[in-house]
């Protein structure tokens, strides 16, 4: 992704906050109990999340009894995610992009940021969040992927609606049960500033009807910003299939991995 790329498509989710409150689904919970016990987290710790949307990992934090900063750089996506926060007051939910956030001079245990490392600067991002971290301190980076599984044949099939209408669609793309994770390792290697990798991984499903699929959809960046008329056309294809061909409704797998690293002296 090119940088121009990655600073307007990160700015999408925040055009339809209240959708992306509505559809997208939170995190399975033993992510939290593991995430608890690698990066020692229970009431009073201290936690910096980046790109919070509207809460779906700041609550489960909140619940957990830390004290949690969570920015976000939408002000729709913050604002929302206070109104779902209230009933925590050790929570302080901040509208800023990370790479522009001034920090007092506070560190914190962990540093979480859940589907959302992607889209802060490559050049900033692992060093600010080593910075913010008191010695020993976890960064924890939660990604999120659609892999082999639930209706395949259906996604194979929508893989043709894409190549139809969607210009940006890689001819011939298909599922796969692969990890992805030398990447994320070689990122915390580079930066000199972390000791090694822990991954854990939690599969899961999501079953939905077309129209609630389609606003899922609808929550994705590189599906807000086609063309309206195109998108209309790669609507109407998915609609079709699910609704004939698949009865009604499909079941999307997916995988969550979180990675952690703790900063070294
Ligand atoms: C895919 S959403 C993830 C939201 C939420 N954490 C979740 O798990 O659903 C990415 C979020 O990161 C925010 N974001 C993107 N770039 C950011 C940045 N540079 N600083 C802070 N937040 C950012 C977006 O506004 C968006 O709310």
């Amino acid at each position: 992704m090119t940088d121009t790329n990655r600073e307007i498509l990160r700015t999408t989710f925040g055009q339809d906050a209240e959708l992306y409150d509505q559809c997208r689904p939170g995190y399975p919970p033993p992510l939290f109990t593991d995430l608890a016990t690698l990066a020692g987290l229970g009431p009073h710790a201290r936690v910096l999340e980046i790109g919070c949307g509207t809460g779906q990992a700041t609550l489960p934090l909140a619940q957990l009894g830390c004290t949690v900063v969570a920015l976000d750089l939408s002000h729709d996506m913050a604002a929302i995610a206070r109104r779902n926060l209230a009933q925590f007051p050790n929570v302080t939910v901040v509208a800023s992009a990370f790479e522009d956030w001034q920090p007092s001079d506070e560190t914190f245990d962990a540093v979480l940021s859940a589907t959302a490392f992607h889209w802060l600067d490559p050049d900033v991002r692992m060093i600010k969040a080593a910075d913010l971290l008191r010695p020993g301190g976890a960064l924890g980076i939660v990604s999120t992927h659609h892999v082999a599984g639930g209706t395949n044949a259906f996604f194979a099939d929508a893989q043709r609606c894409y190549e139809r209408f969607d210009p940006t669609t890689p001819p011939g793309m298909q599922l796969t049960a692969d990890d992805e994770s030398p990447e994320e390792t070689a990122e915390f290697e580079r930066s000199a500033r972390f000791g090694p990798v822990t991954f854990r991984r939690y599969e899961w499903q999501h079953t939905c009807a077309a129209n609630e699929y389609l606003n899922l959809l609808m929550t994705y960046s590189g599906h807000r910003a086609m063309a309206p008329q195109a998108r209309s056309n790669l609507f109407a294809c998915i609609t079709h299939l699910i609704d004939n061909v698949y009865n009604g409704e499909i079941t999307k797998q997916y995988r969550t991995r979180l990675a952690i690293a703790h900063t070294t002296p």
